[in-house]
């Protein structure tokens, strides 16, 4: 690791820096690596304001930062610059997994302190770094005699944008709080309500720019809500999910809270890999990482979707002893490195929903399901349980158990659990974005660390680059995933390619693809599904998703009779989960995405492609590949005839020689999609 740190600490007023910000009078500025992009700082009659530009364009006109407090004044006027602080870092760090190996912490950083000219005299400061990729800031609220317990009323934060950029969203403000399983929209951001990040905003002509977080540990994650007063202005501000008393944030100084991030991009194809929130999380908490192993898994759990199974104890009870030791056969005889298990634990019967999973245990199993045999069996296999934890927001009852539960597992030899939290609120009404919830998610990852488990997060907080300090947080849906499919509506063929650009930015998602049997059928005797349950995408399309909607735990999520005789399950086997290198190849939001990824410690690439309801032809050069070298394809293509509606599971799969200078022409039926393993020849 090589870093380089410049910092030089300013006590005189930096507004006499000439060299900062030639003519600008009193603000201060702010340049990335590559110049492109400029922060700007100042204080004017009081008010503590930045604003970004890339090119000279601007991004984010002058914008608002500070707090509203219960019980205590707001701290965002009559403020003064009080000194500021400078450093340069360049640096690159190693993920122990991830999309891509290596990443480049290259920024600028400037850190601005203020305090109000008169009376309590309270005092913050805000740092603000900038990247090639974006920006960042954060504040720090230092320990102080005039404010140390401290209630955040408002985060008084604006993001003023410049344009009335199109913003692709999913809402926040339903009457029921929702748990981010949402169909994208999008609309100009004038129209909008409140909404959740990353939000991605289409400038007109580009660029793109992504508003988000990072390092959420200690606070309410940040909804968006539009503030504007008329359609020129287009101002953004945060939106935290209150206490039960409509405090936002709790806390004690010193403080800092999350990053507020401004990723910006050319073009949507720049998008990916983000690591801008990457970079703002602490490095490793883990030391040794090496138990921590992204895998494909099996499970019994599709079947419980579309009805074949139930979570409850009857006759068609999903986790018995005997499916279980089958589908850990199948993970093994197939190179999957797990097996997830529901509905294996006492809880289920019942209303487990409106009673917030009072009685889910978390250590004692149903009696057709012999926990401890289960576990001994896939240990012998090579193959991880993978235990789930369903909560139905019951915190309590979960967190009273949860040494418990995982020194059980432990014990058992079980590494990895999922967990869930189906319900709108907690027992006692805290959102999923609350504080309060935001500190749960937190203890879990870091109890699970200290039993040697990695988590996988169903009905997640939203993914603000944790995997960074605790790796063993592997994944997490927070997004409306596959199981929609089986019930709900369905997703539409676009959802994915939009999800790309939006979820995806935000880290790892286990959407769950490989859905073979697309119109879901049913053995006879068994219910029917509701008549809209179908995948709408065609088959070649599920393979794609395995690269383009990246995770490094993906789920071979079908019933494991769906797999039976399939040649196409050949590239479920062979796709990577982890990632060396990442490149997206083409892509629109909401319309298509290619991209091409190298697996890590393997001399092999694959690419996934993926349309909308359109059919698309796209024409890729494979530059990608290293060259000088034959390359053998293998590519599972939609057939001619291939369509998500009518003829979904049409396939062609084949075999020919490339080289790094070729280019492949792509055909992707409506819905449709490629998936193509690259092995040397
Ligand atoms: C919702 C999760 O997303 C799904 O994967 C799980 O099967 C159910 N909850 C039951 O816990
Ligand atoms: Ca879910």
């Amino acid at each position: 690791m090589r870093a380089l740190a410049l910092l030089c600490c300013l006590a005189a007023p930096a507004l006499a820096q000439p060299a900062t910000d030639p003519g600008a009078g009193g603000t201060l500025s702010l340049l990335s690596p590559d110049g492109r992009t400029t922060v700007r700082v100042g204080v004017d009659r009081g008010v503590l304001r930045y604003a970004v530009s890339r090119d000279g364009r601007a991004l984010v006109l002058p914008s608002r930062l500070g707090f509203a407090f219960r019980g205590a004044a707001p701290l965002d006027s009559g403020l003064r610059l009080v000194d500021t602080t400078r450093a340069a870092v360049d640096t690159t760090w190693t993920q122990p997994w991830g999309e891509v190996a290596r990443v480049r912490d290259h920024h600028r950083a400037l850190r601005v302190r203020v305090a109000e000219s008169a009376g309590a005299r309270r005092t913050f400061a805000v740092e603000f770094r900038a990247f090639d990729d974006g920006v960042g800031f954060r504040y720090e609220l230092p320990a102080q005699p005039n404010l140390r317990d401290f209630a955040i009323q408002d985060e008084r934060t604006e993001f003023a944008l410049a344009d009335d950029a199109r913003a692709w969203w999913i809402p926040a403000n339903r009457p029921v709080p929702d748990r981010y399983e949402m169909l994208y929209a999008s609309s100009p951001v004038s129209m909008l309500d409140t909404v959740r990040t990353p939000l991605a905003l289409e400038f007109q002509g580009g660029p793109i720019v992504v508003l988000h977080e990072a390092d959420l540990s200690d606070y309410a994650a940040m909804d968006l809500a539009y503030v504007g007063r008329n359609v020129t202005d287009r101002t953004l501000r945060p939106a935290l999910a209150p206490w039960a008393d409509g405090v936002k944030v709790r806390g004690r100084t010193p403080f800092a809270t999350p990053w507020r991030t401004i990723q910006i991009a050319d073009r949507a194809e720049q998008l990916a890999p983000s690591v801008l929130g990457l970079n703002l999380n602490p490095p490793s908490r883990i030391a040794d990482a090496g138990w921590i192993r992204p895998m494909k898994y099996d499970g019994i759990w599709w079947g419980m979707h579309v009805g074949l199974h139930t979570w409850p104890q009857g006759p068609r009870h999903g986790a018995t002893t005997e499916r279980a030791k089958q589908y850990v056969d199948f993970a093994a005889a197939n190179g999957l490195g797990g097996t997830l298990v529901e509905g294996w634990n006492v809880g289920w019967d019942g209303d487990w929903i409106g009673t917030y999973g009072r009685d889910f245990s978390f250590t004692r199993a149903y009696p057709d399901y012999d926990l401890r045999a289960v576990a001994a069996y896939a240990r012998e296999r090579g193959v991880s349980l993978i235990v789930h934890n369903e909560t139905a927001m019951g915190i309590a009852n979960y967190e009273r158990q949860l040494e418990e539960a995982f020194r059980l597992y432990r014990s058992l030899g079980v590494t990895a659990i999922k967990s869930g939290y189906v319900n709108d609120r907690t027992r006692e009404g805290h959102a999923h974005t609350g504080q309060y919830m935001v500190r749960h998610f937190r203890r879990v990852i870091e109890t699970a660390a200290r039993y040697g488990i990695t988590v996988n997060a169903h009905e997640p907080v939203m993914d603000t680059g944790e995997r960074r300090t605790w790796p063993n947080m592997l994944s997490r849906e927070g997004a409306r995933g596959q199981e929609y499919n089986a019930g709900g509506g369905g997703n539409p063929p676009e959802h994915e390619t939009i999800l790309f650009f939006t979820r995806l930015l935000a880290g790892p998602l286990d959407y769950t693809p490989g859905i073979f049997d697309l119109a879901i059928r049913r053995p006879t005797g068994t219910p029917r599904a509701p008549h809209e349950s179908r995948v709408r995408t065609t088959l070649a399309k599920q393979l794609a998703l395995y690269v383009v909607l990246w995770s490094p735990v993906q789920m071979a999520a079908d019933v494991i009779e769906s797999y039976e005789g399939e040649p196409a399950f050949r590239f479920v086997r062979d796709v990577a989960v982890d990632w060396d290198t990442t490149r997206v190849l083409s892509g629109r939001i909401g319309d298509h995405v290619a991209v091409a990824r190298r697996a890590k410690g393997r001399d092999e690439w694959f690419l996934g492609a993926i349309t909308d309801e359109e059919g698309r032809t796209l024409e890729v050069p494979l530059d990608f590949l290293p060259a000088g070298r034959r390359w053998v394809a293998e590519t599972y293509a939609d057939a001619p005839d291939a369509h998500f509606l009518t003829n979904p599971r049409a396939i062609a799969i084949a075999s020919r020689a490339v080289a790094s200078t070729d280019r492949l022409r792509l055909v992707l039926a409506p819905g449709g999609g490629q998936a193509i393993r690259f092995r040397p020849e």
